[in-house]
């Protein structure tokens, strides 16, 4: 079976060999890369247990698959090319060589401090080389890493490194993104000051030179640990099963939850989505805007192109700084063949004008992509027509977190488009809708809770430390299923549409907010009694938060109120996450066993009182009447 999809012929051909012997499939394309040992059994699962192992007995360091394999033929080709966040600073280039020596160095800098395998290392930083050096320093001696987004606030990187107990962070002194500068190695301080007592070493980085605080039983300069580190270093035998990373991400219940991906399973599946769903040739400028504090940054800028031995850019900025040109500013620059962005940063450079992508020469593109959120019919037909000419593929690729990589999106100029689809399954993917008890919904042009059959290589393991957890959220909702948390409809030809979340999880700007955890944070102001948080269209980030509270007195000034709520929430969270609305209440719609009926906030907030429902059971029906005379007097 080819690893190439080129035709659609191949792209069916795929489908049926993964689906008629999923084994024989992934064996073959597992066969791509270097294994210390074969594995002895391709596949185990028990999805009633939440447990998958692939490539069960092989052996293999994924740094050897990402760099040492390509020294010889592309030792001299650029593997990343780093672009600062003021555009008239230096950017970098490092070849595979180069970066193979920098891993090497930090891998063994960091055995130095007594870093073995399987401990848990944190990474707090910006978008800098020295992050994608890091993790691979961690795979390359089998330490695990745990990079925290660096827009979390101190409170949530100390829940993060508690819940990994992580022994060393590494992080910068300063942050700068778009015209603002954080104090990346305060925050650390900040959290470590909360009682994070794993942590040995805080490793910091030099980057803005700004003001820091030191602690010199603790913290070492990344600069002075690298100092005359060798360029070799022995990759560290790992299993396949072994954990390669955690990364943090919100659910409908509690804290966010630590996805663990494995070494085998992950490694393949994200290379042969990276090569299929962009069609990536050799020589290609790949380059994906996300930050690798989310999971697109670790399997689309990280993994899949090394893996494939492509050449991926990293920016450190934003898409609006100093300008809304910058994107096509850079995608002149280099001359950025696949471009792969968030609906998000599509609506905001479409609302700042057609002016800001005119002028700038982006023929080297020939795939555009985008992630994390549904795409709207306006957004999709102005990335198609004025980023892609109206010539050139686009695909909304579908994915989560715990799928480690795509699964669901078109084939770049392969399969068809249709705007607002992320279209067929990728090979080795069984989608399957069902009904809200389990039911299968057959057939086409229909709609329901989006799940998946069958495992595939880069499925979630467990979640970090609490495998009970993994079970209940993902494998115990429907029985023998993957449950993804979407809602989709699938077209006459069925095609995926993916429609949103269906549990209480919301998607701002294509970050993924859990409302208990917002809840939380916002009935932590002294004014407040409870709380119920739902998400409502907005133009540019695509859900807003819409905050319904009780609060303990009358509230004369909104707007203070307001901002006070939302200083919590950066305090608690971080500056990410923040009301758009608040409406002040004097009760919550509730069942007779006190549960609040989100149902009902979510319509409202949507503007949608057409249909509410049967409220006759709610404890308490009258306050309906009130919620909505009062968020029709907010318009
Ligand atoms: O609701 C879906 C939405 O983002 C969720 C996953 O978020 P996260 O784990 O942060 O990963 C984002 C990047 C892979 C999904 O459950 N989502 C992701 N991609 C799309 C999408 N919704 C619609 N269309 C997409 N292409």
């Amino acid at each position: 079976m080819s690893l190439r999809i080129k035709t659609l012929e191949d792209y069916h051909d795929a489908y049926k060999a993964s689906v008629d012997n999923p084994e024989k499939f992934w064996e073959e394309q597992a066969e791509t890369f270097t294994w210390m040992k074969r594995w002895d059994k391709v596949l185990e699962w028990d999805f009633h247990m939440a447990d998958t192992f692939w490539f069960i007995g092989g052996k293999l360091n994924i740094t050897v698959n990402c760099l040492d394999r390509h020294l010889e033929t592309k030792g001299d080709q650029t593997a990343l090319i780093w672009e600062p966040n003021e555009p008239g600073s230096e950017g970098k280039k490092l070849t595979y060589q180069e970066l193979y020596n920098e891993v090497c160095r930090f891998a063994n800098a960091l055995k130095n401090i007594g870093v073995h395998k399987g401990d848990r290392i944190c990474f707090y930083m910006p978008m800098v080389p020295e992050l994608m050096i890091g993790i691979l320093a961690c795979a390359r001696i089998g330490a695990i890493h745990s990079v925290v987004f660096a827009g979390f606030s101190a409170n949530s990187l100390a829940d993060r490194i508690k819940d990994a107990t992580c022994k060393v962070i590494v992080c910068t002194d300063q942050n700068s993104r778009g015209p603002k500068i954080s104090p990346i190695k305060l925050i650390v301080d900040e959290a470590l000051a909360m009682g994070c007592d794993s942590v040995e070493k805080v490793i910091v980085l030099s980057h803005t030179g700004g003001g820091i605080s030191w602690n010199n039983h603790r913290d070492l300069w990344w600069h002075d640990i690298m100092d005359k580190q060798s360029t070799t270093c022995e990759p560290v035998m790992m299993d396949s099963e072994d954990p390669l990373f955690i990364l943090y991400t919100s659910g409908s219940t509690g804290k966010p939850k630590g996805v663990v991906h494995t070494i085998g399973g992950y490694m393949v599946y994200v290379w042969y989505s990276f090569l299929n769903v962009f069609q990536y040739k050799d020589g290609d400028i790949y380059w994906c805007t996300a930050d690798i504090g989310w999971i697109t940054g670790h399997s689309y800028i990280v993994y899949g192109p090394l893996l494939s031995g492509a050449t991926t850019v990293m920016f450190e900025g934003i898409p609006s700084y100093p300008d809304p040109s910058r994107f096509w500013q850079i995608c002149e620059k280099y001359k950025v063949n696949i471009f792969y962005t968030a609906p998000t940063a599509i609506r905001s450079l479409m609302a700042a004008g057609d002016k800001y992508a005119q002028g700038h020469n982006l023929s080297s593109l020939h795939v555009l992509g985008t992630v994390g959120e549904p795409i709207n019919a306006e957004a999709w037909h102005w990335y198609h027509e004025h980023i892609g000419k109206g010539k050139i593929p686009v695909v909304d690729t579908w994915w989560q977190t715990e799928t480690g990589g795509i699964l669901i999106s078109p084939i770049a100029g392969i399969t068809d488009m249709k705007p607002c689809y992320a279209s067929y399954p990728m090979p080795g993917i069984q989608p399957i809708l069902v009904d809200i008890y389990g039911n299968e919904i057959e057939g086409n042009d229909v709609e329901g809770l989006l799940c998946i059959k069958f495992p595939w290589p880069s499925i979630i393991r467990t979640t970090y430390g609490d495998h009970g957890r993994c079970r209940e959220i993902y494998f115990n909702v429907f029985p023998e299923l993957y449950f993804t948390g979407d809602g989709a409809r699938r077209d006459e030809e069925g095609r995926y549409r993916i429609i949103g979340r269906v549990d209480d999880v919301i998607n701002v700007s294509g970050h993924r907010i859990g409302t208990a955890e917002v809840e939380n944070a916002i009935n932590e102001h002294p004014l407040v009694v409870e709380s119920a948080v739902v998400g409502y269209p907005h133009d540019i980030k695509g859900q807003g938060l819409y905050a319904f509270v009780i609060s303990r007195e009358n509230v004369h000034d909104l707007n203070t109120f307001q901002k006070e709520i939302n200083e919590k929430l950066t305090i608690l969270i971080g500056p990410i996450v923040k009301t758009d609305i608040i409406l002040i209440v004097s009760g919550l719609p509730k069942t007779r066993s006190g549960k609040i009926m989100r149902r009902i906030l979510r319509k409202i907030a949507e503007g949608d009182l057409s249909n509410l429902g049967d409220i006759s059971t709610l404890f308490n029906p009258e306050i309906v009447d009130e919620i909505i005379a009062k968020s029709k007097s907010l318009v």
